[in-house]
């Protein structure tokens, strides 16, 4: 755990709770209103001064701090901590005016001109520049401010530039990567289509996306465009670390978000923060904002912030479904029990104009008569009671891949026997049974370690890398169960299919090879059928295999493909490789991976049935555990607005909510929440 991260935590004392705070939209008679409401809520940190680029520096150079530095001191003199932003995600007027090679450029060659926030070009130097003086300027004047408690950098960075400053920052990157013409050449396969380059000016971003471009090329501006971004936040974060180290510096992520390799930016912080709009709309949207937890978890193994979340409704769909009683309160629940130590909300009070006017706020336009308000109060109410699980881990079993160049490859590339993969879909249909089945889940990268795992599941690995092919090798020898997707292990690094193909890599591992992929016809369905007599469907992608060493787990019934296999199970060593090569439905995944789980020994957070006298658990209540020296808790939370559950638990724990004790079977009515603290097992002698 970063030491700037501890000290945070014992300044917080428990969770943080609070939200954006914008108080240069408002008349100075406001604030004392609204730290006076703050006070009622519970907050205690409030992130200050995201947008407030052209309030602080109106003209380049004339820093106006007097109202920041009254809103820093009313919210110290109100016991409230203060997130300290940097501005620099929304650049002032007079920048854009006076510098618009700052603007960013988009990939169909428009400027995405002033007027909406972003409109920056990451690599260019004058852009860099200004924020590195407005950083600088902050850092020096509120580093020793006794209300600041975490630094906020820039804000949800994601900005590609096609500008010909990108272009030139593009190419040094690749001479950093590939030092020289004809490495570079190899690896972009340039031979085809007479791509090759024989001077370093030749050398562009990629085109507009619908050209058919080079996929290595589309790929390396990919890398190269997160890279840039972080280069962003970390000048930034230097600036401020400069004037103080031991503030965390952080800044906000978002949910399933492509543009940033956010394994790479997590470790140039110290703690990951997420922002999270789980849609009210979707009846199962809870499923991926879990897998969301757990990716912000794992990143840094650690526990991490809940930046922003919406007390009701957000402004930037269609429509925008506000959240009914009591589904703020799971939802922010259910982000503390996969690791979050904060619930953080966009934002305090409402804004009156702008684009987000009717985005819901702590403090809604209604005021305090507001059902959300009362909502939100009583949270901030409550969460004190279980402020003892700040800060405690959580262990896994099962580990699901969740990679970014992974995803790229599938996905910013043409080309591919089907153009329509959809990654974080796809992943989360490997999450979902396993979450249902209340497993405990950590995501992996290719760098991550194996060996504290008993499951490891590879959802469509298409491009991975040798270093990672080794490992999961190792892994499986060594005793552990893989289940691996349809299309995986296809290319290496620079998007070449492997020799000899298919899956290139992972032959050995799948005990098999494939001569074709056949993806499938819209509509088109195979009844499969496994060898323990189950059937299911399957649809999307099929693959002419041959296993070799693997064993057929399950046949397609039908098609053109009836009596040839579908799953494939191979040993390899002490352990063991399940292969789907199809897009099973939901049933058929269910049971693999759940039947793999089982076989691995990988056991449920919840015992469930096999407490005596104790139902099933239901799959519309989740169970996680987190854990720290002195205790355990179990949280667990009911997603059903119609059903209660009757859920056996361990006795001897404590409901922290209700403090009282529990010894027998619990009721979670609709849309409850318990959080159960259990004494630590004492060390095994
Ligand atoms: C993001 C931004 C906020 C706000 C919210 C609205 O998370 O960081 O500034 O726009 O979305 O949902």
């Amino acid at each position: 755990m970063s030491p700037r991260m501890d000290a945070f935590r014992a300044r917080i004392g428990g969770f943080a709770f609070g939200g954006d705070y914008n108080p240069e939209q408002w008349d100075r008679g406001v604030w004392d209103e609204d730290v006076k409401l703050m006070r009622q809520a519970g907050v205690n940190l409030v992130t200050l001064g995201v947008f407030a680029w052209a309030s602080l520096e109106p003209e380049p150079g004339r820093f106006t701090f007097g109202w920041l530095d009254e809103a820093m001191d009313l919210l110290h003199a109100n016991g409230i901590s203060v997130d300290l932003a940097t501005p620099t995600a929304a650049p002032p007027a007079w920048l854009a005016h006076e510098h618009p090679q700052t603007l960013p450029v988009t990939d169909d060659g428009h400027v995405f001109g002033f007027g909406s926030r972003l409109h920056f070009d990451p690599t260019s130097a004058v852009y860099r520049g200004h924020a590195a003086a407005i950083t600088r300027a902050l850092a020096e004047r509120y580093s020793r401010h006794p209300a600041l408690a975490m630094w906020h950098i820039g804000n949800e960075y994601g900005p590609v530039a096609y500008t010909p400053g990108s272009a030139s920052a593009f190419r040094a990157w690749l001479r950093r990567k590939y030092g020289d013409l004809d490495t570079l050449n190899d690896a972009w396969y340039t031979r085809f289509w007479s791509q090759r380059y024989t001077s370093w000016d030749q050398v562009c971003p990629p085109e507009l996306p619908r050209s058919w471009s080079n996929p290595a090329r589309r790929l390396d501006f990919t890398r190269f465009t997160s890279d840039a971004l972080l280069e962003c936040f970390t000048a930034e974060r230097d600036i401020v670390r400069a004037c103080r180290d031991d503030i965390p510096v952080l800044t906000n992520f978002m949910r399933f978000y492509q543009r940033a390799d956010y394994w790479r930016w997590a470790r140039a912080e110290d703690a990951v923060a997420l922002d999270i709009y789980p849609d009210p709309g979707q009846d199962d949207s809870h499923v991926a904002a879990a897998l969301n937890f757990d990716l912000m978890r794992s990143l840094r193994a650690q526990p991490w912030i809940l930046m922003e979340q919406a007390a009701s409704a957000v402004s930037q769909w269609k429509v925008n479904i506000p959240k009914s009683p009591g589904r703020m309160r799971l939802g922010s629940y259910q982000a503390i029990a996969h690791g979050a130590d904060s619930v953080l909300f966009f934002q305090w009070r409402a804004s009156r104009g702008g684009h987000e006017r009717f985005h819901s706020a702590m403090l809604p336009h209604s005021g305090t008569g507001a059902r959300t308000w009362k909502e939100v109060a009583a949270l901030g109410g409550e969460l004190p009671r279980i402020a003892a699980a700040a800060g405690s881990g959580t262990n896994a079993e099962i580990a699901l891949f969740f990679d970014w160049d992974a995803w790229w490859g599938l996905t910013q590339t043409h080309g591919l026997p089907r153009n329509d993969f959809d990654y974080p879909a796809l992943v989360t249909e490997h999450y979902r049974p396993l979450f249902h089945a209340h497993h405990a889940i950590d995501l992996i990268c290719s760098r991550s370690a194996l060996s504290r795992y008993r499951m490891v599941v590879l959802p469509n690995a298409y491009l991975v890398g040798d270093r990672f092919v080794r490992a999961l090798e190792d892994f499986a020898a060594g005793g552990g169960t893989l289940v691996c997707s349809f299309f995986s292990g296809v290319v290496d690094e620079n998007n070449q299919v492997r020799q000899p193909a298919y899956p290139g890599a992972f032959r050995g591992l799948i005990g098999a090879y494939i001569d074709e992929y056949w993806p499938a016809r819209d509509g088109e369905e195979f009844a499969v059928s496994f060898a323990d007599g189950t059937t299911c469907t399957a649809d999307w992608w099929q693959e002419s295999i041959h296993p070799e060493s693997a064993t057929v787990m399950a046949s397609y019934a039908g098609g053109d493909f009836a009596g040839r296999p579908a799953v494939l199970s191979n040993t390899m060593g002490a352990g063991r490789v399940v292969y789907i090569g199809t897009r099973l439905d939901r049933p058929g995944l269910a049971a693999t991976l759940l039947g793999a789980a089982t076989a691995a020994g990988a056991r449920p957070v919840i015992a469930g049935a096999g407490m005596p006298g104790a139902p099933e658990v239901p799959e519309f209540v989740e169970a996680t555990r987190r854990a720290n020296d002195c205790a355990e808790y179990l949280f667990l939370l009911n997603h059903s607005a119609t059903d209660s559950a009757v859920i056996g638990v361990e006795p001897g724990g404590t409901d922290l909510i209700t403090a009282t004790p529990v010894s027998g079977p619990l009721t979670l009515p609709p849309l409850a929440v318990a959080v159960l603290e259990y004494p630590a097992a004492p060390p095994a002698t």
